[in-house]
């Protein structure tokens, strides 16, 4: 995770350096699935913070958008302290993450009502830390079949446009939410997914709730591909339960018994380590890695778009018998030269690490 997070923070630096509205665009994680399914703990487990309201019944009522932040650590200075803000609270920095959850909760129901309603206006939340990527992260409400509380008899209709709306960009990849205690047939956010990716393309298959299946019943069909094609697969998870959310189980400590649950269960010991919130993590990098890869050549076409653009400059400061001009212009080539090698050298060396 460390070295993608500076491989890319290179590149956003390469992007800010050259200007103009380039930038590199990163897909958004969108987590998509019926009601409490896990899409919220599945985000929370990615972030690897503690913030986001969960539990059984309809909790999350708005989208929330979730932009990461990378906070650069100078090399004299102590890690920087992680912090969240929202966009309806300008200058307010939020450094307890449990005040973070009340402030979407009472968000919420100030929006949505306080009786189950569901509303498309979305919160928008940033968290900078030294520990995640500049990306996007989207939780969405889940898909209900009969309307309670405040709801209109139209839920189903309206979450289902509303998640639409988030999936149908093609830079979003699907984290396709289904628990294991249901059946993949009736998988609502397969349906979905496949609706708007159907080749399976830019959909991840996330299997929750592996330890509360029934005795004797396990998911290997579906978590060796056999049971439903995704290009992507499916991976298996298993997040903090209500009582361990009760309890408040810290994330290190739930992410441990993950671990454990795989390496000793007897049908899922062979594949443990392709199942996890550890695996899925990295399974996100490889597609942010080729995402780059993707965009690799344009960035270095550019760089040496300006290093030609210098020369030429430099050509005609000498024609002028500007010494002094000329001797500062050929530093700064020098630099430039020495910096798009450089950047070239160290993105290829890190590709190469993490294909590995
Ligand atoms: P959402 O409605 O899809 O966002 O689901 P939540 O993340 O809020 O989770 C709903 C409930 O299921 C919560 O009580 C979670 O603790 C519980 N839950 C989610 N994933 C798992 C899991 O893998 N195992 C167990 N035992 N409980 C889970
Ligand atoms: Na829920
Ligand atoms: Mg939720």
């Amino acid at each position: 995770m460390e070295n993608v997070i500076e491989l890319i923070n290179k590149v956003q630096d390469v992007f800010s350096t050259i200007g103009g509205n380039d930038s590199l665009d990163l897909p958004q994680i969108i987590s998509v699935g019926s009601q409490s399914s896990g899409k919220s703990s599945v985000i929370e487990n990615i972030v690897q913070r503690d913030f986001l309201p969960r539990g059984s019944g309809v909790v999350t009522r708005r989208p929330l958008v979730l932009q990461l932040v990378t906070l650069a650590s100078s090399e004299d200075q102590e890690q920087p302290q992680e912090y969240a803000e929202f966009l309806h609270i300008p200058n307010k920095r939020f450094y307890d993450f449990s005040e973070v959850r009340k402030e979407i909760e009472d968000d919420t129901a100030r929006i949505a009502g306080s009786n189950k309603g569901i509303s498309r206006q979305p919160i928008h939340l940033k968290i900078y830390s030294p520990k995640v990527l500049n990306l996007t992260m989207v939780d969405l409400p889940g898909l209900t079949k009969i309307p309670i509380g405040d709801q209109p008899t139209d839920i189903e209709k309206q979450t289902r446009n509303l998640i639409v709306d988030y999936i149908s960009k093609p830079n979003s990849i699907i984290l396709a939410v289904t628990p294991a205690n249901a059946d993949l047939v009736n998988s609502d956010s397969l349906k979905l997914a496949r609706q708007v990716d159907p080749e399976g393309k830019r959909t991840i298959g996330v299997l929750t709730k592996l330890d509360l299946m029934d005795a004797g019943t396990n998911a290997l069909d579906t978590l060796t591909g056999r049971a439903y094609p995704l290009k992507l697969g499916f991976i298996g998870l298993v997040n903090r339960s209500q009582q361990d959310i009760l309890t408040n189980k810290p994330m290190s400590d739930a992410i441990r018994s993950e671990k454990d649950f795989f390496l000793n269960h007897p049908s899922y010991r062979s594949i443990a380590h392709r199942c996890g919130t550890a695996y899925l993590s990295k399974q996100l990098n490889n597609i942010l890695m080729n995402h780059i890869r993707d965009k690799l050549p344009d960035i270095r076409s550019k760089l040496s778009t300006m290093i030609g653009q210098t020369q030429h400059e430099l050509a005609q400061y000498g024609d002028m018998g500007l010494s002094s001009k000329l001797h500062r212009g050929s530093l700064v080539l020098q630099l430039l030269t020495k910096f798009a090698n450089d950047f070239v050298a160290s993105i290829d060396g890190t590709l190469s690490d993490i294909s590995t």
